[in-house]
């Protein structure tokens, strides 16, 4: 499917505020890509899908995820996680994305995971710095990002997990092997 074709597609299924977050994240994603040697079109697909389910109801969500058995696990933790394995079946089956990465950056834009690739990193950094976000500490992520994808990526997943850690709510186990990971090679 053509990016315009798809960008439609998009704008259906997203309510107005969604779809200009999906666009910031789209120009911030290709930039990135592009400052830091990954393709630029896979950047520009996997930030255009990323969200394609964040505007699904939890009963839809929850549907997809009891019919694949990969996903299912997302159920016991919390639903605004679910969006984005879901994301990934409906861009495998309803936007016929086959390249395995992206698949992967837009199921892991949430969690992130150990043993992302520089696609996924990018799509998860991405989501965070988009012109259109405002939170404590995000000038100093924004000048991580600018330094290497792996920087950006170590300062995200410290921020998610200090965030989610001062809300006392559960982290995803993939989170923390995430964070684990980034925290290794920073000492190295
Ligand atoms: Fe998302
Ligand atoms: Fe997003």
């Amino acid at each position: 499917m053509e990016v315009d074709r798809i960008k439609q597609e998009i704008e259906k299924r997203l309510t107005n505020d969604r779809y200009l977050h999906v666009l910031r994240v789209v120009e911030t994603a290709k930039a990135f890509a592009l400052r830091h040697d990954i393709s630029v079109e896979k950047a520009e697909l996997a930030a255009l899908l990323h969200d394609v389910a964040k505007c699904m109801s939890k009963q839809e969500l929850a549907s997809y995820l009891e019919k694949d058995p990969e996903a299912a696990f997302y159920r016991s933790f919390h639903p605004e996680l679910w969006h984005a394995p879901v994301g990934a079946i409906i861009a495998r089956d309803k936007f016929g994305v086959r390249d395995a990465d992206i698949l992967q950056a837009i199921r892991f834009h949430t969690t992130g995971r150990a043993h992302m690739s520089p696609l996924e990193k990018l799509i998860y950094v991405a989501d965070l710095i988009e012109p259109g976000r405002q939170f404590p500490g995000l000038d100093d992520l924004r000048k991580e990002a600018g330094k290497s994808v792996d920087a950006g990526m170590r300062a995200a997943i410290c921020h998610s997990i200090q965030y989610l850690l001062s809300k006392q709510v559960q982290i995803f186990p993939s989170s923390i092997h995430c964070y684990n990971e980034h925290v290794i090679r920073k000492e190295q």
